[in-house]
């Protein structure tokens, strides 16, 4: 992706936010050259990647499949496997109209996907089999705001504005947008994408950029080379 439309996506994406009522933190304004600034104090930022995160899962088709997300919060691993502490993690994202997150499940992470605003957000799923893959022919059984719901494999759960779903380690799933964009939370286990997130098809996480203008903003994915 270019830059210049990483840029206009977190104009875009923060009006979008700002709509619903829900605010970003102070640090998610600062520019590349504040974060540098005070890179001796925002080690809990940049180790734990909280931050701007726009992908297009490397395909180059932002418009299609792709997903903006901003992670407010995540806690630590040695934590979760401690039994106790920061064992979770919060992020905010916009589904657009039609925009597919494909299909993927996660080795640790239990996350609550939540409708927090716009239009239907659709939640494709699948149970996995023993090892793992796909499961065509079991029924996937999920917990929407505590409510036990079951679906054929492939089933599509529609949650309004307000309504939410547990999804769990193994549970598949693919997302987008219906009827228009979606302002979605996630409350989660802690976070690592580098590790834990498994594809159906091979694709990747992040974005390759191009960098034809500065950033406005420093991505999480940035944070290696910029900071
Ligand atoms: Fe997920």
């Amino acid at each position: 992706m270019k830059r210049s439309r990483i840029n206009a996506i977190i104009h875009d994406a923060d009006a979008f936010i700002r709509s619903h009522g829900f605010v970003l933190p102070p640090f998610a304004y600062w520019s590349p050259d504040e974060m540098r600034a005070r890179r001796a104090e925002i080690d809990g930022i940049v180790d734990a990647r909280l931050g701007w995160d726009i992908t297009d899962y490397g395909a180059g088709q932002f418009d299609t499949m792709g997903l903006f997300l901003f992670t407010t919060r995540n806690g630590r691993l040695s934590d979760l496997q401690a039994g106790g502490g920061m064992a979770y993690a919060e992020k905010i994202m916009i589904s657009r109209k039609d925009q597919i997150s494909p299909m993927h499940r996660h080795i640790v992470k239990a996350e609550d996907i939540i409708n927090r605003g716009g239009a239907t957000l659709a939640i494709e799923m699948f149970e996995s089999d023993a090892d793992g893959h796909i499961d065509q022919k079991k029924s996937v059984i999920v917990y929407s705001d505590g409510i036990r719901r079951e679906f054929q494999p492939g089933g599509t759960i529609h949650l309004a504005p307000g309504e939410s779903v547990t999804l769990m380690a193994g549970n598949w799933h693919k997302f987008w947008g219906e009827g228009g964009d979606v302002l979605i939370g996630e409350v989660s286990t802690v976070n690592d994408d580098h590790t834990d997130n498994i594809f159906e098809q091979p694709i990747g996480r992040f974005a390759e950029i191009e960098e034809d203008e500065p950033p406005r903003h420093l991505l999480v994915s940035d944070y290696g080379r910029w900071l």
